[in-house]
């Protein structure tokens, strides 16, 4: 199974504010569909209530801390490291991927188990409360980037 992040950001690193996306950009909606469709999808509590509803065709996780929560279409989870148990149970092909699709607190517990990432850069001016960590640009290579007329979209992968 791989590991891959999917994420939208500006010029510094801002993802969202008042836990909304910072900008509605079709091409890129319809790129992130394209990317985690049939997959499993791993999203913070707040990022699904942005969203409001289960994503259809792909295996919805949500983590929070709340051992009470059931929402329908998705598997809630308590402790980020069962999104493993639970994407390998739905598929455990060697070339199966779990795409964590945000939000902030999200992606920093799982940068340091993801080995790709989907990243469009939009460059955006603005506020923000929400950011995509920092990467270490020594221990990501890009290998595929992309110009679009509103944003560049590029594929990062860990070095071994
Ligand atoms: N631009 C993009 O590509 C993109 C993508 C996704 C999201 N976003 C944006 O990001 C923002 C949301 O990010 P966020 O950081 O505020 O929220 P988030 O990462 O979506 O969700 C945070 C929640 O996850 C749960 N959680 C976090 N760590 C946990 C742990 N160790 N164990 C169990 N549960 C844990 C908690 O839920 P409970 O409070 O229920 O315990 C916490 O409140 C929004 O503005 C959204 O629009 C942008």
């Amino acid at each position: 199974m791989i590991v891959s992040m999917i994420v939208a950001h500006g010029p510094k690193n801002e993802i969202g504010l008042n836990n909304q996306l910072l900008w509605h950009i079709s091409e890129d909606l319809k790129n992130f569909k394209k990317i985690t469709t049939g997959k499993t999808i791993v999203m913070g509590r707040k990022t699904f209530e942005s969203i409001g509803k289960a994503l259809p065709n792909r295996l919805n996780i949500v983590l929070t801390k709340d051992a009470d929560l059931k929402i329908p279409g998705t598997e809630v989870i308590n402790d980020p490291l069962m999104a493993f148990d639970v994407a390998l149970e739905n598929n455990d092909q060697d070339d199966s991927e779990l795409v964590i699709i945000g939000g902030a607190e999200i992606y920093n517990l799982y940068l340091p188990y993801a080995q790709k990432i989907y990243l469009t850069e939009v460059p955006y001016v603005g506020p923000a409360d929400a950011f995509f960590p920092t990467l270490t640009s020594s221990e990501w290579k890009e290998v595929e980037s992309q110009k679009f007329e509103t944003f560049n979209f590029k594929i990062l992968e860990r070095q071994s």
